[in-house]
């Protein structure tokens, strides 16, 4: 046992989690779920992956965001979770909603990429030995594949949910007319598209401009929002400099040419504006986000408890003035 002391905090529904209804389903999510795709993989000490899980549940995360090949390496975020589920958070299985994805590159040769029934069939069976589970609650088509037929995906989403190797279905970045597809596909198979998983941040805000935002919630469809907190740059870590082990001093996704001076002085002025509101950045940006009820959750990514504790911060205040939202508006519309 990893943790054989690990008892949940008896407190955990009462910390201020807020839950909201995933769509027309019966499933609510916490407005803010644990996203798994950086600092779970092996090359980061387990200990402190298990400390951010733990602190996660303890305060009412109940939703934990995972794809078959986050780490890194491939596999080891899945790897993590699984030991932390055998070690401590067994007895609390049924108190969470896991979840997983395949759609992107995972193994060699033709069958470990994309969207083929093959691929995401023998995805979802290595995902749930990696994270020592009989199911996952949702399995999620990572990515739209242009060349395989949308049927054959979305079949596959529908058997695995026969098979109750999955709970639910959801779609990531899907773009508008396949993911309409997907919805009326899905539901005319009586396995409705859970939710959608898709990028959406102050600063990048193409899923609502695209209309998806909207799609999902006239089909009954939840959202979750990930990165949204842009991998870390609406928050205080870039504001004076870029410090040693950030996502962007690593360059993995996050590059240090995107921390351009121009970004740090706007970013200097939302600060500004959240310490009025009385929020640290990161507050005031999950809060922009979660003002809007057709955002069920937004997935955040953390490399410390302290972190995350921040971005809990953000349920405390969720209304905006016309001003502020017009001042957020006018300091990131010369963003290039
Ligand atoms: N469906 C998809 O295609 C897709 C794609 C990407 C992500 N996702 C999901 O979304 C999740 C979140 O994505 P993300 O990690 O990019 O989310 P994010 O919340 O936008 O960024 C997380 C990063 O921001 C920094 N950070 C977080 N809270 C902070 C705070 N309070 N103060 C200062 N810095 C803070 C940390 O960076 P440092 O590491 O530098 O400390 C952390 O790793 C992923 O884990 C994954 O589950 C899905």
């Amino acid at each position: 046992m990893i943790n054989p002391h690990y008892k949940a905090n008896d407190g955990r529904y009462d910390c201020g989690m807020q839950y909201e209804r995933c769509g027309r389903s019966g499933i609510l999510l916490p407005r803010i779920s644990l996203g798994m795709w950086h600092n779970f993989g092996d090359v980061n000490p387990l200990s402190v992956s298990r400390d951010m899980l733990h602190f996660a549940f303890d305060h009412g995360i109940t939703c934990f965001d995972l794809a078959n090949n986050y780490g890194p390496s491939y596999g080891s975020a899945e790897e993590t979770f699984g030991r932390v589920m055998e070690g401590s958070f067994r007895p609390y299985r049924d108190e969470m909603i896991i979840t997983t994805k395949a759609g992107h590159d995972m193994w060699p040769g033709p069958y470990g990429n994309w969207g083929s029934r093959k691929y995401l069939m023998a995805s979802l069976d290595q995902s749930l030995r990696r994270m020592n589970l009989e199911y996952v609650d949702i399995f999620y088509s990572h990515r739209f594949d242009p060349a395989t037929p949308m049927e054959e995906t979305l079949q596959a989403l529908v058997d695995v949910v026969r098979q109750g190797k999955a709970l639910y279905a959801g779609i990531s970045q899907w773009p508008y007319e396949a993911s309409q597809f997907a919805y009326d596909y899905l539901a005319a198979r009586d396995v409705p598209c859970l939710i959608y998983q898709g990028r959406y941040n102050m600063i990048d805000r193409a899923k609502a401009d695209e209309g998806i935002v909207d799609q999902a919630a006239r089909n009954g469809v939840g959202f979750t929002a990930f990165s949204p907190l842009q991998q870390g740059v609406l928050t205080n870590r870039y504001l004076n400099g870029i410090p040693e082990g950030s996502r962007a001093w690593r360059g993995r996704n996050l590059t240090r040419e995107m921390i351009t001076p121009e970004l740090v002085t706007q970013l200097k002025k939302l600060d500004a504006l959240a310490r009025r509101r009385g929020q640290t950045l990161a507050e005031m940006s999950l809060s922009w986000l979660l003002r809007n009820d057709k955002v069920t959750s937004v997935i955040v990514g953390c490399s410390s408890v302290n972190q995350l504790n921040d971005s809990l911060g953000c349920l405390k205040n969720l209304s905006f003035s016309e001003e502020e939202l017009q001042e957020i508006d006018n300091i990131l519309s010369s963003f290039a």
